[in-house]
């Protein structure tokens, strides 16, 4: 274990695994897996961590940017980085110690086989266009939850298919402790925090005002007693202009199939390019 001023960091899965041994099984643990560069979106799971498990249980993130979730062109190397702002970030935020493995082969050693692949709910919404990506999540997170063996893990609603299908993995696994899923954090302009909203040129950063405020208009027609899918997404190319549209769905909010008309809870989901960057954001309706 190595020690920055303010946050202790673990390098490799042993060292993450004989931290956890020092602890009773059932000790007070929140875990929060990022990919880092962090923002105010991430540190409000931290917080909800610390504030879950009280002064003396244990907060830890994982901060790492995990290639097998990125397909072949996707931005696994445009991917921004920062881990010493990260930590103290993180520290700032009520974090214990950073779980930062110091090369990929920590989780993925080359002789690794297993992959976890969660059916169903990964075929629509994101699971469409990035194929492979889900099962990379679910993998590294059963791995990363395998050795720190948390009584919570913190996902945010933001990435709502990933918490959805992480769901079903902890409950399918039998994995120990909770899964605790949080509200989207917004910008001051309603654009939801994302360490890729750094990619954005500024000219693609204003555009990307389109998104919070379609979501907005899909809210407002919803309250306004519109429950079919044509009439609360019609126009979404022209609403969301300039940008261009990966998915723009109405799902069912719980088993996430694609719906005509609203009769339960459901999910208005969507994934735009702004100036290529591939931004995703989401309502409850
Ligand atoms: P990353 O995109 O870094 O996100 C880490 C966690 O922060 C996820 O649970 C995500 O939903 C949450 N989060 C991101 N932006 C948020 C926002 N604006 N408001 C609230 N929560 C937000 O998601 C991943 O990393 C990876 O797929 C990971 C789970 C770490 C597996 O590699």
């Amino acid at each position: 274990m190595s020690s920055n001023e303010a946050i202790s960091v673990l390098r490799s899965a042993g060292e993450a695994r004989a931290w956890r041994a020092t602890l009773p099984a059932d000790a007070p643990v929140a875990f929060i897996p990022t990919m880092g560069f962090l923002h105010d979106g991430h540190l409000s799971l931290m917080a909800e961590g610390r504030r879950r498990v009280g002064p003396k249980g244990q907060v830890i993130t994982s901060i790492f940017v995990n290639p097998t979730q990125f397909g072949p062109n996707e931005d696994f190397d445009r991917y921004p980085r920062d881990e010493a702002g990260d930590l103290a970030k993180a520290a700032a935020a009520g974090v214990d110690l950073a779980f930062c493995p110091s090369a990929p082969s920590e989780l993925f050693p080359a002789h690794s086989r297993t992959w976890i692949e969660v059916e169903g709910l990964g075929d629509a919404l994101c699971g469409r266009s990035r194929p492979g990506h889900f099962r990379g999540v679910c993998t590294v997170v059963a791995k990363l939850w395998g050795l720190l063996r948390p009584s919570i893990g913190l996902f945010g609603e933001k990435d709502y298919q990933q918490l959805a299908i992480l769901r079903r993995m902890h409950a399918d696994l039998n994995l120990c402790g909770e899964i605790i899923g949080m509200p989207i954090v917004r910008e001051p302009d309603g654009l939801a925090m994302s360490s890729r909203n750094s990619n954005l040129d500024p000219s693609s950063r204003e555009a990307a005002r389109a998104i919070p405020r379609f979501l907005a208009e899909v809210r407002a027609r919803y309250a306004a007693g519109e429950r079919a899918a044509a009439g609360l997404l019609a126009d979404a190319p022209a609403r969301l202009a300039p940008g261009r549209i990966d998915y723009v769905s109405l799902v069912d909010a719980a088993d996430l199939r694609p719906i005509d008309v609203i009769e339960r809870p459901a999910l208005c989901a969507l994934a735009v390019y702004f100036g290529g960057v591939r931004l995703i954001d989401n309502a409850l309706l």
